[in-house]
């Protein structure tokens, strides 16, 4: 752990490159995490409102532009602290408005395919039942059919089962098992459809085609034929043959897309559990949280509620029976259901806070900055007010249907997209256009709070002892005094850390009730770092409540609220002393 004295000796670099950009604008550098506690009642927030129209006007001028004017489509947004939907936009195209099956006008509870966000609902379900205590015991621990698979020798690299834990699989992180016989081209089928003549023509069919391949290797489950019907697996015959499927990289080295990997996790939960996927999501899922158009795989019948484009059920996708892939992407759900079950995943309503709060943070890097990868979440990270946001979603394709689901915990808050139409290019259209503006209407509205409900002058009744916080035009709440029975604490010890030392307050997620907690972040600005200047620019995580007061960090603040969240009084933990508010 870095103390005050490494934390010191760091000082040294930073007025180095102070002097070396001294015309650069100096600044800070905010630490990863929430700045301001997450909003709460947008409804009631005219900011909120007037990013709802704004995105209502973009959508309507580019109502006849494609792929809007071929797409239906379901939009509904979603926070902790409002019931049912905040917003919610809806769109029938005339292949729904015409169909001869299912609904003639979609709503909040119209039935789409979500397709792999199934994904998310199997970590979710293994979350909900066991936790994440398990995630770095091998797979083999719950399907030893893959352990069998090792045992036959093949001619290529296989996955070592025993090494591939369940975290792998939940991370895309096996190295292998992205799919089997979906996109095989040693068979005639849709893929092959696609091909050029003469490609369509030799590559299957083998070996009379002269490649040199048993036709008894290739797939005989798994895949789309040309007409578009998938032909789903049994449990048994698809664990054998992922088994012996050639691998790609080692387990836990680089994130690789796999739905296999999510079928092994919903196979192994059933198997950890002892019932069957489905159940499971029934009695863990559905039941507890009162969703009425959401199922594990097809729905037996096509209701008022289906979307399904023409009438068309075999080539929207909407009858593909998915045997084992159901775990990856088999579900079906509406705008409704997914904002329940989006607010149960950011409060916590099934599983416990820290395994929460795990699913939000266990990441692998990728390639870029701003994107990652996380426990079946692809997760892309956005700058807004001076710092980033991390964004939680998960995609889905299947047939006409393509979805996308954010998670945003940094703001409590979340929203879907459900579409059907042929170019599946909507969620991510609109995703861009959407979150542009939500962040910074989402981070002002958590600014204007916090500066409602915070900030003010704070003083003891006994002694010399005052704490005043404010807001201005960086992130997080900001410490502009802070007296100690008449020492001046920010020109004393953390002027330590320089004369123009900068205090701000981030929430710190330790008090409940009307009591919320901060924690104290501080640095002198510094002019940013020059671009080829990677080491150290931004150490701010170093420094975190660096300097305690008899065990207790004197950052640690706990301000005392009442019913609307204002603060009447802040306790300084670590001087044993409550501050009151006063008026100004
Ligand atoms: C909507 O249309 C406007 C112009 O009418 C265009 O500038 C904008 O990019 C479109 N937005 C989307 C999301 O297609
Ligand atoms: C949708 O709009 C595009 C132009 O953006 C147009 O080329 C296309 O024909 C339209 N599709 C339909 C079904 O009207
Ligand atoms: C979230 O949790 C809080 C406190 O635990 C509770 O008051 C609130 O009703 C919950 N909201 C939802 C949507 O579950
Ligand atoms: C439905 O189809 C009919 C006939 O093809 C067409 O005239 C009508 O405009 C369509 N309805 C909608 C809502 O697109
Ligand atoms: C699609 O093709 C498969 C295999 O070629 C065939 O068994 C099935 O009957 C066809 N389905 C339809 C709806 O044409
Ligand atoms: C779910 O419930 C809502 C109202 O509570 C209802 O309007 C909707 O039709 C129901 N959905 C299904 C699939 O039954
Ligand atoms: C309280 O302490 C501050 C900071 O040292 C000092 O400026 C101020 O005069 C003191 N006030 C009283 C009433 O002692």
């Amino acid at each position: 752990m870095k103390g005050v004295v490494a934390a010191l000796g760091l000082l040294g670099v930073q007025q180095f490159a102070a002097a070396q950009s001294s015309t650069a604008k100096p600044t800070i550098c905010p630490i990863h995490g929430q700045q301001f506690p997450a909003p709460t009642g947008l409804a009631k927030e005219t900011g909120f409102y007037t990013f709802t129209q704004e995105i209502e006007d973009t959508i309507k001028a580019n109502l006849t532009n494609a792929p809007f004017n071929e797409t239906t489509f379901s939009l509904g947004m979603f926070s902790t602290t409002d019931d049912g939907l905040l917003y919610e936009y809806h769109h029938t195209d005339p292949t729904v408005a015409n169909s001869t099956a299912g609904t003639q006008k979609v709503d909040a509870n119209s039935i789409y395919r979500i397709a792999s966000i199934t994904k998310i609902l199997t970590v979710y379900l293994w979350l909900i039942k066991d936790g994440d205590r398990r995630f770095n015991d091998p797979i083999t621990d719950f399907l030893p059919e893959l352990k069998q698979a090792n045992e036959v020798a093949q001619q290529y690299a296989t996955p070592d089962w025993e090494e591939v834990t369940v975290g792998d699989l939940a991370m895309y992180l096996a190295g292998a098992a992205r799919d089997y016989g979906l996109n095989d081209v040693a068979l005639k089928g849709y893929v092959t459809s696609l091909l050029p003549p003469l490609a369509e023509e030799e590559l299957p069919n083998n070996p009379a085609n002269g490649i040199n391949v048993a036709a008894s290797e290739d797939p005989v489950c798994g895949f789309f034929t040309a007409n578009l019907s998938y032909s789903p697996c049994s449990r048994d015959v698809y664990l054998s043959h992922i088994g012996t499927l050639a691998a790609s990289f080692p387990s836990g080295y680089t994130p690789l897309y796999s739905n296999a990997n999510f079928a092994l996790l919903g196979l192994a939960l059933s198997s950890l559990v002892g019932q069957s996927e489905e159940e499971i999501f029934d009695q863990h899922l559905v039941k507890p949280l009162g969703l009425n158009g959401t199922t594990f795989s097809n729905p037996s019948d096509v209701t008022k509620n289906s979307v399904v484009p023409s009438g068309d059920l075999q080539k929207s996708g909407w009858k593909n029976a998915l045997g084992p892939l159901d775990g990856a992407a088999g579900a079906f759900s509406t705008t409704n259901d997914l904002a329940a079950i989006g607010k149960s995943i950011l409060n916590s309503t099934l599983t416990s806070k820290a395994v929460t709060r795990r699913w939000f943070t266990s990441t692998t890097l990728n390639e870029r900055n701003d994107q990652a990868v996380g426990r079946g979440w692809e997760i892309f990270k956005q700058r807004v007010n001076g710092h980033s946001v991390d964004l939680y979603t998960k995609s889905g394709n299947w047939g006409v249907y393509a979805s996308v689901i954010f998670l945003i915990p940094s703001y409590n808050f979340g929203f879907s997209i459900l579409t059907a139409g042929n170019s599946g290019k909507l969620p991510e259209v609109l995703s861009n256009t959407l979150v542009e503006n939500l962040l910074p209407a989402l981070e002002d509205i958590a600014k204007q709070q916090a500066d409602r409900n915070f900030a003010g002058h704070f003083s003891s009744e006994k002694s010399n002892t005052s704490i005043t916080v404010t807001t201005d035009d960086w992130p997080a709440l900001k410490v502009t005094q802070f007296v100690a029975n008449g020492i001046d604490l920010l020109d004393s010890v953390f002027a330590l850390f320089g004369k123009d030392i900068d205090f701000r307050l981030l929430p710190s997620h330790l008090y409940k009730g009307n009591q919320v907690g901060f924690s104290g972040v501080y640095q002198p600005p510094s002019p940013p770092a020059p671009a080829d200047e990677f080491y150290w620019p931004c150490q701010t995580w170093l420094d975190i409540d660096d300097f305690t007061y008899a065990n207790v960090p004197l950052g640690h603040l706990v301000f005392e609220v009442d019913e609307s969240g204002r603060a009447c009084s802040l306790q300084a933990k670590a001087l044993r002393e409550t501050l009151q508010r006063k008026q100004v």
